[in-house]
């Protein structure tokens, strides 16, 4: 309980104040490399998962984006078969900043900067009321532990609405990729599609010889 109050006070406090250093740039050769490698990762997963249906246009919408490093990844695969994409990246907590005194909102600014129609929206996913072809969804919280270790108030753990929330905004014919970590949590994700009725294609591990998480990651697509 005092942990939630906490999360409660510091959230309220980063919103209110949106505190940051302003422009970041990555200069570290290290971080930036890493980082080429994150999004070569973010796209082979998408190339195993998603159908490409090419289009001269698409909207694409990346939930609970953090400080969206792997935009890029999205981006070029998503061009790679759409004469024209919008992509849009929401993000709860966009104002946490870093050790740096950068934000997430800042780092994301850095991130999308040579994006064309790609736009960083600090906000909740519930707020959404636009359409979209795609919807990604990397490690969404299917169970309450991540969440409070993330330092987010307890009542934004609320899986069933953001699920249903997300489905409401996929458009007919869209496809919806939901990646998790760890067999716990896939399980908790397999059963809240269950539970929700959703149907859902399960892909398993998904691996890339780019970069090796820590945890196994479990992929499940939805196509409505
Ligand atoms: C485990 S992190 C995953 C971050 C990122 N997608 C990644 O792959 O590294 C989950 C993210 O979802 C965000 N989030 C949680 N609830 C949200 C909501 N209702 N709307 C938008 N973002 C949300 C959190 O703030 C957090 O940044």
């Amino acid at each position: 309980m005092l942990e939630d109050l906490k999360n409660s006070i510091d959230f309220f406090i980063r919103n209110k104040t949106k505190f940051s250093r302003k422009n970041f740039v990555e200069k570290d050769e290290k971080k930036l490399l890493y980082n080429y490698l994150e999004n070569l990762y973010t796209y082979d997963i998408l190339e195993q998962c998603i159908k490409k249906m090419p289009a001269d246009s698409a909207k694409i919408l990346d939930i609970g984006s953090k400080n969206w490093f792997y935009a890029k990844g999205e981006y070029h695969f998503f061009k790679s078969f759409n004469k024209n994409i919008c992509l849009n990246g929401v993000e709860l907590d966009a104002h946490r900043l870093y050790s740096n005194f950068y934000s997430r909102y800042e780092t994301a600014k850095f991130y999308i900067k040579k994006l064309k129609n790609t736009n960083y929206i600090s906000g909740n996913l519930l707020s959404i009321k636009n359409t979209y072809n795609y919807i990604i969804w990397f490690l969404p919280f299917v169970t309450i532990e991540p969440l409070r270790y993330w330092g987010l108030p307890e009542k934004y753990f609320m899986p069933e609405k953001l699920l249903s929330h997300a489905i409401s905004v996929l458009k007919d014919g869209g496809q919806m990729l939901i990646v998790n970590q760890g067999h716990k949590e896939a399980l908790a994700q397999k059963q809240l599609l269950e539970d929700l009725n959703i149907k859902y294609t399960e892909k398993g591990i998904v691996k890339s010889t780019f970069l090796e998480y820590k945890n196994d990651r479990y992929a499940f697509v939805i196509k409505k």
